[in-house]
C-alpha cells in the first residue's frame, strides 16, 4: 500500500498519445499526483515534458509495434526500474461512412485503437504480476452510445477496448492488477478540430452538463482509476461525458 500523501508517489506511469490532447492532460495530472511519467507518442512529446517540468521520460514510438513496446520497456527499466501504470490513450478517429471506408483504414484504426492495448498488456503484465500491483486505464469513447454517422470503424474499435478490458481484468485480478476503460465525451482536441462547430454543439448539447469537454475534464477519472483508492474497481467502462451516455 502506498501511504504517501500524494496518491501516485513512487509510481511509474506510461501514457500513450502524450504529446497533446487528452494524453497530455492525463500525463500532467498524474505527474501532479506524484507519478514519474513516461511520455509515449509517435511524435516527440517535448511540450508535455516541459509542462511537467521534471524527470519525465520522452519515449517516442509507435504503439502498434511490439518492437517499440519492448524498446520502451527497456528505456523505462533503465531509467525508473519498473512500470506500474499504463494508460492506453493513443488513438485515431476519422469520420467515414461505410460507403467510403476502406479495409486499410479499418485495419489502421483497429491497430492503433485496440491492438496497442493488447501489446502493452503482453509487455507489462509479467512485471506487474511480480510486483503484485498494476493499473491499466484504456481510453474508449462515449461515441459507442450515441448516433453519429461515419464512425463504424471507430465505434467497433472502442467497443473492442471495453471487451478487452473486461476480459483482461479477469486474467490479472489475482495479481493486484486492475483494468478499466474511460469513455470520454466529445472533447476539444486536434481529433475533433475539423468537425463542424454545429455538429460539435449538437453533440455536447445532449449532455446534462452543456459544454464542450476540455482534455483536463477527462484526466481526473484516469488519475483515480490508476490509484490505490480504485483497487476494488476493475473491468469497468466509466463514461466521463457530462452525463450524455444513458444506461438503458
Ligand atoms: N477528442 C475526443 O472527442 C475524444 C472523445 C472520446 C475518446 N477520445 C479518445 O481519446 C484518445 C486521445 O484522443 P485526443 O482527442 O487527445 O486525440 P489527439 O489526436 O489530439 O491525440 C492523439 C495522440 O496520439 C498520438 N498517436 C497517434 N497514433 C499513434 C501511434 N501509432 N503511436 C503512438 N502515438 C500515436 C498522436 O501523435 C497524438 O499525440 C483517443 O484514443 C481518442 O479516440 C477522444
Amino acid at each position: 500500500m502506498n501511504d504517501s500523501r500524494l496518491s501516485h508517489e513512487g509510481r511509474v506511469a506510461i501514457v500513450t498519445g502524450a504529446a497533446r490532447g487528452i494524453g497530455q492532460a492525463i500525463a500532467v495530472k498524474l505527474a501532479a499526483h506524484g507519478a514519474r511519467l513516461v511520455l509515449v507518442d509517435i511524435e516527440e512529446a517535448q511540450e508535455t515534458a516541459r509542462m511537467i517540468g521534471d524527470e519525465s521520460l520522452v519515449a517516442t514510438g509507435d504503439v502498434t509495434s511490439a518492437a517499440d513496446w519492448a524498446r520502451i520497456d527497456t528505456m523505462v527499466q533503465e531509467r525508473f526500474g519498473q512500470t506500474d501504470i499504463v494508460v492506453n490513450n493513443a488513438g485515431i478517429g476519422s469520420n467515414k461512412r461505410i460507403d467510403e471506408l476502406d479495409f486499410e483504414q479499418w485495419k489502421r484504426t483497429f491497430s492503433i485503437n485496440l491492438d496497442s492495448h493488447f501489446l502493452s498488456a503482453k509487455q507489462f503484465v509479467p512485471q506487474m504480476r511480480r510486483n503484485n500491483w498494476g493499473r491499466f486505464v484504456n481510453i474508449s469513447s462515449n461515441s459507442i452510445g450515441i448516433a453519429i454517422p461515419g464512425m463504424s470503424h471507430y465505434m467497433a474499435s472502442k467497443m473492442g477496448v471495453i471487451g478487452f478490458v473486461r476480459g483482461l481484468a479477469n486474467d490479472v485480478a489475482d495479481s493486484g492488477i486492475t483494468v478499466n476503460a474511460v469513455l470520454p465525451a466529445i472533447t476539444n482536441t486536434r481529433l475533433t478540430q475539423d468537425m463542424p462547430e454545429e455538429v460539435k454543439r449538437q453533440t455536447w448539447q445532449q449532455q446534462a452538463i452543456k459544454r464542450f469537454a476540455e482534455p483536463s475534464d477527462i484526466a481526473g477519472a484516469v488519475c483515480f482509476l490508476s490509484s490505490d483508492d480504485a483497487a476494488f474497481i476493475t473491468g469497468q467502462a466509466v463514461p466521463v461525458d457530462g452525463g450524455q451516455y444513458k444506461i438503458s
